[in-house]
């Protein structure tokens, strides 16, 4: 049975009694739960002995008032979810002081990593990002973190901001889980209606392309021809073809050995991103 704490004195008094004798792994999620968030908890189970995974919305990374009320929340559906997939402990704080008390506010150097992409696109994000995760590490103190790759830049600026702060916690990638047809899984996807879920398969068409014709025609016109796919389906915000550590846009003379391609585009009201390994 799955233990649910609301307050975090409660579940630190529980995992500080259990720490130490079992690898604890943590799942963070803002909810609204589908098999992306499921696969990581399923990869949290293969490499820990307990899975604690937190429902908490942040308000503090929305730039968007808007996109903070309408992103969609179902608590009750979330813990049948996480209960079936075998999850431990269920962090769900009631509100926001319950996460932010005591907070001790740190600036933190990491870098292009924060600046570019989603942190130009979504002034705050990225701190509001790092201001809970590291408030969630504090409060739960895992070995092993896991993010999907969905948001990728996420995934480096979190892993970035433990080595930073000298944590003792693994962050660990994990795949994109996608539907059948390609599209990444995302809670935003709920929000679509069934002309835009067709309109979002336009992320997977242009990334495909780029991944196809890397190496074959020059990088700007590359990244002109994925910018116009988008285009004619969505309102596109980047297409950049980047070195997948420092997030810097390659040019004909870098020599990255991991390359990725990054984009956001909004398919009406809804914005998504997603992301494809290049080599
Ligand atoms: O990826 C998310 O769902 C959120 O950004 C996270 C990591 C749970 C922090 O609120």
């Amino acid at each position: 049975m799955m233990k649910i704490f609301k307050t975090q004195r409660t579940l630190k008094d529980y995992l500080s009694s259990i720490q130490g004798e079992f690898e604890v792994g943590f799942v963070p999620t803002m909810g609204s739960l589908h098999q992306g968030h499921l696969s990581l908890i399923q990869n949290a189970k293969k490499r820990c002995d307990i899975v604690v995974c937190s429902i908490f919305v942040n308000p503090t990374q929305f730039n968007k008032v808007s996109d903070f009320t309408n992103y969609p929340k179902d608590s009750l559906e979330d813990i049948e979810l996480l209960q079936t997939a075998g999850c431990d402990i269920l962090f769900l704080p009631n509100d926001v002081n319950e996460v932010y008390q005591n907070e001790e506010k740190v600036s933190l150097e990491l870098g292009n990593i924060v600046n570019v992409l989603e942190g130009e696109h979504r002034p705050g994000h990225f701190d509001g990002v790092i201001r809970v995760v590291k408030l969630l590490f504090d409060i739960v103190q895992p070995d092993k973190a896991f993010f999907g790759l969905k948001d990728f830049q996420q995934f480096l600026v979190i892993q970035k901001m433990a080595k930073v702060l000298n944590m003792e916690i693994e962050v660990l990638g994990c795949d994109i889980i996608r539907e059948d047809n390609g599209l990444a899984m995302s809670s935003r996807n709920k929000r679509l209606s069934n002309i835009e879920l067709k309109n979002a398969l336009v992320l997977q068409k242009a990334l495909h392309h780029c991944k196809n014709n890397f190496g074959k025609i020059g990088l700007q016109d590359l990244q002109a021809e994925c910018f116009g796919i988008l285009q004619k389906e969505s309102e596109p915000e980047y297409f950049e073809i980047c070195d997948a550590e420092s997030l810097l846009p390659i040019t004909e003379e870098s020599h990255s050995e991991n390359i990725r391609a990054l984009t956001a585009t909004s398919i009406g009201e809804i914005r998504l991103i997603d992301n494809i390994e290049i080599v």
